[in-house]
């Protein structure tokens, strides 16, 4: 089964490098009160948008293509009694107005897509001086033609940018102000066990071994 689609049948919450421990210290930077109006891209499961509607009283729209993850999205929001807006679309082509967002939010989700015509639609849809976050896979150095069939053939994706690559396409997608935070895959993870089971074994030992070619960076930019 396809990486994100073993992600989407078992339910895999904070599903991003840095996990869900990462995403409250991020927002915990961010000026967010209940006139904020928050995006968050490929939501998975919920659990990031759940805990922006609870902890800030905000608006969060919530979006995925997966319609495994909207359900278990959906089961979650109902469960918090939560007035999330969820809807199936593609990061790809946002059904939103220019203009509507104070943060974009995407955590391990523009990797998989036409990175540059994300970025573009995160920068069309933020308002004015808005923020994206976004969480992504970086290469710590280009991948030789070998390692790179073998990330292929795990995640499925098109490219792993390096941090320059990252940051001339938010550049070219509009963004400026872009702070970068790195990040590395956790070593105890990775020193320990595989916390997901066996059915993710490809990504596990992928993680391993290329533990110095593959890390991750926050971007974020206005
Ligand atoms: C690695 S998971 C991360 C999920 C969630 N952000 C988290 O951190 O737990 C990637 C998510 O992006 C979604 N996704 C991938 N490509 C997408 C696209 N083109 N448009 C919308 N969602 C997409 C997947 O369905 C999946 O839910």
């Amino acid at each position: 089964m396809a990486y994100l689609d073993l992600l989407a049948e078992r339910g895999i919450d904070g599903a991003h490098p840095g996990g869900f421990a990462l995403t409250r210290a991020l927002l915990g930077r961010e000026m967010i009160d209940s006139n904020t109006v928050v995006l968050d891209v490929g939501c998975g499961t919920g659990q990031t948008s759940s805990y922006i509607a609870k902890k800030y009283k905000c608006s969060v729209v919530a979006i995925d293509n997966n319609a495994k993850m909207l359900e278990k999205a959906q089961q979650r929001f109902q469960k918090d009694n939560l007035k999330i807006r969820l809807v199936r679309a593609d990061a790809m082509c946002l059904p939103f107005w220019p203009n509507s967002f104070d943060i974009v939010l995407a955590e391990s989700v523009t990797i998989f897509t036409n990175i540059i015509r994300t970025l573009r639609e995160y920068f069309r849809v933020l308002k004015p001086g808005g923020t994206l976050i976004d969480v992504e896979m970086t290469a710590e150095m280009p991948l030789t033609v070998e390692e790179w069939k073998d990330v292929k053939s795990v995640y499925g994706i098109k490219q792993v940018p390096t941090q320059d690559e990252w940051t001339c396409m938010l550049k070219a997608a509009g963004f400026s102000n872009i702070q970068i935070f790195k990040g590395r895959m956790n070593p105890l993870e990775l020193l320990f066990g595989n916390r997901l089971g066996e059915e993710f074994s490809a990504h596990f030992n992928l993680m391993k071994q290329y533990y110095r070619k593959l890390g991750y960076r926050v971007y974020r930019c206005n």
